[in-house]
């Protein structure tokens, strides 16, 4: 069969990369979709269960780190796309051990560049209709300041009438043209990587693009991650562990808003460009927790307030980030991107998919779903 493009989608069996394989793989029939994933304990081929015997879609189990290996997929499938979401995503884990994440987020990232450019520059056509497309953070930007607004109360609302959006819990926003400042591990990483994809268009001419997005949350992330977390114990009636006083803020988009926005930039994004990507949905942590616990206790028949009880305290995150709030007007004016779904409707649907989905968040949580590749892809 022959398609008029060969798309790699690295990390593509974790949360936000399940979204976007399967974006493209049901929108695009005339594009091959290659997802690559190493199946760390973050990648789970349960999440594509839906797609992975459509004719144009194929897995490979790869580290990006092997670059001898990245080299030879880039050149047998002809790849002239790399949307690159493969990455080490947890700040809780790069604090105990950074070298992971300096390893696949960095070394990763290199490779994969490396392989692209030694591929791209031996074709007639070089780099026209390539492109590598970086998923990376707002975290790269540190933390914004965090002021707390007398006299209203929770949820704020971040569009003022006037539909001019202005921040909730402060006076700034992180722009494309913020400072790089990031404090955990997990973002020195994504920086750096950032800085590599942009130093291979600046030395070499790769086509490049980096966005960098605010917290996605919705079906299929992995329950390490604050809202699948604490869904799944709220459903156990096991302890919630906030981190600190709960105070931190953090800018909420539904995950399939993400994967519009990588494929609306993935085809009419600038080359070398920076977009920002975000709701314009600020929330405190202790906030958005009581709005789960209602949510899930009235999903669960439970009385009002019943799961409240489980709120614990606990030592904060060390170096934990007080405020992200993307401003992603650059996307809006120049690309036509918005979020589609209010933060309420949002997390509807994502608490009542866990609630509906409970067999995927006991496979993971009992680890039953690492067995799936050998069933899938080794024993047929
Ligand atoms: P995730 O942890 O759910 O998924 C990461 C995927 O990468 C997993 O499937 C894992 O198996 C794979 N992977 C890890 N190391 C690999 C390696 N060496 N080789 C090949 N595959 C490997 O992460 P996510 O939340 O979906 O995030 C995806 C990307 O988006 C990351 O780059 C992250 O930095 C970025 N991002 C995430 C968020 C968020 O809120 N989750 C927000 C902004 C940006
Ligand atoms: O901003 C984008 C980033 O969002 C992504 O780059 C990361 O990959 C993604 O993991 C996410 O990072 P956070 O650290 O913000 O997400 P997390 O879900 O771990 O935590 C959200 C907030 O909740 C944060 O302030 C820490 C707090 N928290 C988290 C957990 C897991 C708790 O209070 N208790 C918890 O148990």
């Amino acid at each position: 069969m022959s398609f008029k493009r060969n798309i790699m989608i690295t990390g593509g069996a974790g949360f936000i990369g399940s979204h976007v394989v399967r974006l493209f793989v049901n929108k695009y029939p005339h594009y091959h979709i290659i997802c690559l994933d190493k199946l760390t304990y973050a990648g789970n081929l349960a999440n594509l269960k839906d797609i992975e015997q459509a004719p144009n879609y194929t897995f490979v189990k790869a580290d990006i780190c092997d670059y001898e290996r990245m080299l030879t997929l880039i050149q047998e499938h002809n790849i002239d796309g790399i949307i690159h979401l493969a990455a080490e995503s947890h700040v809780d884990r790069s604090i105990k051990d950074p070298f992971t994440f300096a390893r696949t987020n960095v070394m990763g990232t290199l490779s994969l560049l490396q392989a692209a450019k030694v591929h791209w520059e031996a074709q007639p056509n070089r780099y026209e209709g390539k492109l590598f497309y970086h998923i990376s953070t707002d975290e790269v930007y540190g933390a914004l300041e965090l002021t707390h607004p007398e006299g209203i109360e929770p949820p704020f609302s971040t569009t003022a009438s006037s539909g001019e959006h202005h921040a909730a819990y402060g006076t700034d926003f992180f722009y494309e043209t913020t400072k790089y400042n990031p404090h955990s591990p997990y973002s020195a990483s994504k920086a750096s990587s950032d800085h590599f994809v942009r130093a291979f268009h600046d030395t070499y001419g790769l086509p490049t693009i980096v966005t960098n997005c605010s917290n996605n949350y919705g079906p299929y992330q992995f329950p390490e991650k604050l809202i699948p977390l604490f869904i799944n114990n709220i459903r156990n009636r096991k302890p919630l562990p906030v981190y600190g006083k709960g105070e931190n803020v953090r800018d909420w988009l539904y995950v399939e808003d993400h994967a519009r926005a990588i494929d609306t930039i993935f085809h009419t994004g600038k080359i070398a460009d920076t977009y920002n990507i975000g709701g314009f949905n600020e929330w405190k942590n202790i906030d958005l927790i009581k709005v789960l616990i209602k949510t899930v206790d009235r999903l669960l028949g439970n009385p009002e307030g019943h799961s409240i009880e489980l709120i614990t305290y606990v030592t904060d995150r060390a170096g934990h980030d007080l405020r992200y709030a993307i401003d992603s007007s650059k996307l809006k004016n120049e690309l036509g991107w918005e979020p589609s779904l209010q933060f309420e409707e949002g997390i509807e649907k994502t608490v009542r998919w866990y609630l509906d989905n409970q067999s995927w968040l006991d496979n993971i949580t009992s680890g039953d779903y690492q067995a799936y590749y050998d069933v899938m892809y080794n024993n047929r």
